[in-house]
C-alpha cells in the first residue's frame, strides 16, 4: 500500500455552512475543490480537522472506532476557531454515509480506512483577521492505510525539547492545522541535527506530546501520562488505552511530570508515543543536552505491546466490544 494519507477513495462527504445554516451532505466525486482566494482559511488559519479509522472485520462491515467521541473533539476545535459547529448528528452522518459508499474500499486489518472531517472558514473577507468565517465548508476525506509499522523501525528516538513549546496554551487541545505547523520547523530541525524521529516538547519542562502523538510511560503496574488541560491534544487512543490498562490491573497515574523526572523513569518504564495512526510506537531513546539516554534497554517493551493488542483485538473483532466503541456500517 502507498506511503500513509497518500491514497484516497474517490468520493467525499461535503455539506456547506451559510446565511446560518448547514446545507444537506451530499456525496461527491473526489476532485479539487473551487475556492475564493480572498477565504479565511487561507488567510487567518480557520481550520480543524479529526483523523480515526473505520476497520473491515470478518463480517465484510465497516466498523468506525469511536466516531461519536471524535464528532465531540471536531466540536470542540470548531468552537474554539469560532467556526460554525456542525451538528454531531450531521457530522457524523457523512461519516457513516461515506464508509458505507466506500465500504469495498476498507482493506483487511491491520490496515484500515483512515478518516478525515475536515472544516474550513470559507467567507471571501481578508479584511476579517478580528472577525470569524460566517461561511464555512465541512468536507470528509477517505483514505485506506496501511499497518503503520510495515517495514518501518522497532522504537523511535525523540529529542527532549524543554524550551519550546508544540503550539500556544489556547489551542493546544484544538486539532487545527496552525499546531501542525507551528510543531514542523523544531522538529525539521531536531531531525537534521540529533537523528530523532521527533521532539517531545516538555516547555519549562512539563512533558507534554509529540508534534501528533500523545505520550506515554507505562511499567508492568501503572500508566504514567499528563492530566488533561489546554495545553496538548486529548488523544482517544491515549484515553482507550488508560480504560483498558485500569481494566487489565495497571494503576493509572495522570500527573504532570518534569523532564528530570522522565530522565529518571526511563531506566525502568517502557516509553511509548499514543495515536491513531500507529496505535502504540514504542520509544527506544531520548536525546537530552547533546546526551542520547536509552529507554530500558532500547528494543520495545512487552507492556506497551499488551496494551496495544488490547485495544487492536477490540477494533480488529477479535474480541467483543463490550465499550460501545465501535459504530458498525453497511
Ligand atoms: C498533536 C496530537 N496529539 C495526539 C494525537 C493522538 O490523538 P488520537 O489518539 O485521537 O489519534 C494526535 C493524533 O492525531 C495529534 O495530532
Amino acid at each position: 500500500m502507498s506511503q500513509f494519507g497518500t491514497e484516497f477513495c474517490d468520493h467525499i462527504a461535503i455539506a456547506r455552512f451559510a446565511d446560518g445554516a448547514w446545507s444537506a451532505p451530499v456525496i461527491e466525486p473526489l476532485r479539487p475543490l473551487p475556492m475564493h482566494p480572498a477565504a479565511h482559511v487561507f488567510h487567518y488559519a480557520s481550520t480543524c480537522f479529526e483523523g480515526f479509522k473505520a476497520y473491515r472485520w470478518k463480517d465484510g462491515r465497516g466498523h468506525i472506532f469511536r466516531l461519536r467521541d471524535h464528532v465531540a473533539r471536531m466540536q470542540k476545535s470548531a468552537a474554539s476557531l469560532r467556526l460554525p459547529i456542525p451538528d454531531a448528528d450531521l457530522l457524523a452522518g457523512m461519516v457513516e454515509d461515506l464508509v458505507a459508499h466506500q465500504r469495498k474500499d476498507i482493506p483487511e486489518p491491520p490496515s484500515s480506512l483512515y478518516l478525515r472531517p475536515t472544516l474550513i472558514g470559507t467567507l471571501p473577507n481578508i479584511g476579517a483577521a478580528a472577525a470569524p468565517s460566517t461561511e464555512a465548508m465541512l468536507f470528509v476525506l477517505a483514505s485506506p492505510v496501511g499497518d503503520y509499522f510495515a517495514g518501518g523501525k522497532a522504537t523511535l528516538k525523540l529529542l527532549v525539547d524543554d524550551k519550546r513549546a508544540r503550539t500556544t496554551e489556547q489551542l493546544g487541545s484544538t486539532k487545527t492545522g496552525g499546531n501542525y505547523a507551528a510543531a514542523l520547523g523544531p522538529t525539521l530541525e531536531a531531525k537534521a541535527e540529533f537523528g530523532v524521529d521527533q521532539v517531545l516538547f516538555c516547555p519549562g519542562g512539563d512533558v507534554q506530546e509529540t508534534g501528533a502523538a500523545n505520550f506515554l510511560l507505562i511499567s508492568d503496574d501503572e500508566i504514567i501520562t499528563k492530566p488533561l488541560d489546554t495545553s496538548f491534544l486529548h488523544g482517544m487512543t491515549r484515553a482507550s488505552i488508560l480504560t483498558l490498562g485500569r481494566e487489565l490491573g495497571y494503576t493509572i497515574n495522570e500527573r504532570n511530570f518534569t523532564v528530570t523526572e522522565l530522565l529518571d523513569w526511563v531506566s525502568t518504564y517502557e516509553a511509548t508515543l499514543s495515536g491513531t495512526a500507529a496505535c502504540l510506537s514504542p520509544v527506544g531513546a531520548l536525546v537530552y543536552n547533546g546526551k542520547e539516554i536509552p529507554v530500558r534497554d532500547g528494543a520495545p517493551g512487552p507492556n506497551t505491546a499488551r496494551l496495544q493488542k488490547a485495544l487492536q483485538d477490540i477494533q480488529f473483532g477479535v474480541v467483543e466490544d463490550t465499550h460501545g466503541w465501535l459504530t458498525t456500517v453497511g
